[in-house]
Formats: structure tokens, sequence, C-alpha cells
């Protein structure tokens, strides 16, 4: 049987700071509101004038990742990038990014919607592929631009938010393990949704906190059940959590009820903000490049958002 692991991770955040002082000249909140609510104290957005977009943040975070793996453009098999804030609705910023690094033409190039969850759910996607693609490497990145989504007269939301990307490099061999993932969506659920092409509304992004929080609370502790159980192992046998980054306080209530070592879901919502794609591969980036990951690391990805969608996985690093 073939499985697969990540050989590589990179990530990239764009250059403007914005601090929770920043935002408070923007709307009625205050730095101590939103750091006690949400743990986060700065989120990085995209600078059009500096040449930032969505493409450059999937450009380098793909680059970093490709580098950090030692692999060329020209190996990469299966192209995945999750996302749901895009610079074109088509081609997709798997295309764009074929064309930006050079990848070959029997390269399977697509992007993946599942909002918070899309990262998660692309580590899925690329393993169910990489077995009938043409090489052996998938490169999957998870990226958002929310600044462009969000309602800067609505302080309920746009306080939460960042842009930012994050990539990583699946092998697939034979022997490798299986990510032994699980999945799951609601979409009866409109308590999270931006209106797309064709609606009426501009597409910002609408939430009822409270309702997700819940959803939130619900599934995290549930995903990480299921992978465990899919995988025969206890808590205390994965060396890392990597949980979405949405608000300290959900991370901290599933760590609470699956009696989880703190220390090993440590996340970095404060600098980063809720970057939904990207906010699971940037935090495993920082990770692997702070040294707190290594080779042979077991990690448990899991993540939730629009859709409403959850997924969760496990991956050993190369
Ligand atoms: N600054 C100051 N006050 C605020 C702000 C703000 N930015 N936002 C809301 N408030 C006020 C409200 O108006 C309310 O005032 P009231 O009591 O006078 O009515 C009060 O603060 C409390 O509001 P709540 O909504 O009850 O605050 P809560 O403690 O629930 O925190 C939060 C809100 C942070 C949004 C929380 O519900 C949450 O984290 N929800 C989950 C969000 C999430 O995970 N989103 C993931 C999205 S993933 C994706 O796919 C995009």
């Amino acid at each position: 049987m073939s499985g697969v692991k990540i050989v590589g991770t990179g990530s990239a955040l764009p250059g403007r700071v914005v601090t929770n002082d920043d935002m408070a000249k923007i709307v009625e909140t205050s730095d101590e509101w939103i750091s006690s609510r949400t743990g986060i104290r700065s989120r990085r957005y995209c600078d059009a004038q500096a040449g930032e977009s969505h493409r450059t943040l999937v450009r380098d975070a793909a680059t970093r990742a490709l580098e950090a793996a030692g692999i060329e453009p020209a190996q990469v098999g299966v192209c995945l990038v999750a996302t749901f804030t895009a610079d074109t609705c088509t081609p997709s910023a798997a295309c764009l990014l074929q064309a930006d690094l050079g990848m070959p033409e029997d390269t399977l190039c697509l992007d993946l919607n599942a909002a918070c969850a899309g990262f998660v759910y692309g580590l899925h996607v690329a393993e169910c592929l990489l077995p009938g693609a043409k090489r052996p490497y998938a490169l999957v990145v998870g990226a958002d631009t929310l600044s462009r989504v969000m309602d800067f007269s609505d302080r309920t939301t746009c306080v939460l938010f960042g842009d930012g990307a994050g990539a990583a490099v699946l092998e697939c061999r034979e022997g490798y393990p299986c990510l032994h993932a699980v999945w799951g969506s609601r979409g009866d659920d409109a308590s999270l949704y931006a209106p797309g092409v064709g609606c009426e509304e501009p597409s910002y992004l609408h939430m009822d906190g409270r309702a997700v929080f819940r959803f939130a609370t619900d599934v995290m502790p549930l995903a990480t059940t299921q992978v465990l159980e899919a995988a025969g192992m206890r808590a205390d046998e994965v060396d890392r959590f990597v949980f979405h980054q949405a608000n300290k306080r959900i991370v901290d209530f599933a760590v609470r009820k699956l009696g989880l070592d703190p220390a090993k879901c440590e996340g970095n919502i404060d600098h980063t903000g809720n970057t939904s794609a990207g906010s699971v591969p940037i935090l495993l980036d920082e990770l692997v490049r702070a040294g707190e990951l290594g080779s042979g690391d077991r990690v448990l990805l899991a993540g939730f958002g629009a859709g409403l969608t959850w997924a969760g996985a496990l991956a050993e690093l190369a």
C-alpha cells in the first residue's frame, strides 16, 4: 500500500501589519476586547501597491515549500490550492501557480473550496489523487486574502481575519503511512457565508459568531477523536496538534475537553488572525522552521470553517 509523508513546508505572510489599535481606528473596538476574546494581537493585510496579492502569497509559500523539500516544480504531479478568495474565479489559483513556477502541462491543477478546513481537505484529496498522478509529489497550498471580503463597518467580523498562505509538499511512496483523514460538512447551516458572483449583495463574509463558536467547539474535538480512532493511536503518541487558528478560546476548549498537553497545541493566532485556508499550513511551517517539528514527527491537523465544513488528518514528516 502506498501512503504519503510531508517532505517540505513553506508559508508567506504579507508585509502590512495591522494591530488591534489600528482596528480601533476603523471600528469601535479595543485591543483589550479583541485579545481577551480571541487571542489576536495583530494580523497582516496584502498591500496591492507593494505588489502583494493572493497570487504572490501562493507563489511564495509554494516556492519555499519546494525549496525545503528539495523538489523542482517539474517533479510535481498534483497542484492543489485551497481557497475561497483567489484573485480570479478562473483561471484557478492552482493554474496561475503552475504558470508562475513552470510546472509541466500534465500537472493536475485545481482549486478546492472548503473555507478554513480547505488545507486539510487538500491533503486528503492529494493523497487520493497521487497514486494515479504522473509524478509522486503533490504541492498543497492553503491561501486566503480575507481582507478583501471584510465588511470594515462590521466590528464583529472584521477584527478576526487576516491574509496569508501556507504550503506543504507531499510525497507518495510504497510503505508510507496513510493520513487517516476524516471530514464532514453541514451545508444546511448558514451561520457563515460570503455571497459570490451574480449575487446582489457585496461578497462580504457574514458570520453568526456565537453559532460558529458552538459548531467549532463541537467539531474540533470530534475530528481529533475520529483521527486518533482511525489511526489506532492515543493522543500522547502524537507529537504536535496543529489546529485551525480561528480563536484561541476554541483551541483552549478542545485542549481541555480532550485532555491534551497544552504545550503540544500552541498556536500563532496572536500575529496572524484567522487566515482561513492559510491558517493550518502557516502554523505547520512556523513550527518546522522554529525547530519544534522535525523528521519522523507525527502531526494531527484539524480545521473547520464555512460550508460548514471540518476535517482532520494525521501526517508524518519525512
Ligand atoms: N469590539 C468590541 N465589542 C464587540 C466586538 C468588537 N470587535 N464585536 C462584538 N462586540 C460586542 C457585541 O456587540 C456584544 O455586545 P452586546 O453584549 O452589547 O450585544 C458583545 O461584544 C459580545 O458579543 P458576542 O458575539 O457574544 O461575543 P463573543 O464572546 O461570542 O465573541 C467572537 C465573539 C469572537 C466572534 C466569537 O463568537 C467567536 O470566536 N466565534 C467563532 C468565530 C470563528 O471561529 N470563525 C471561524 C470562521 S472560519 C471560516 O471559514 C471563515
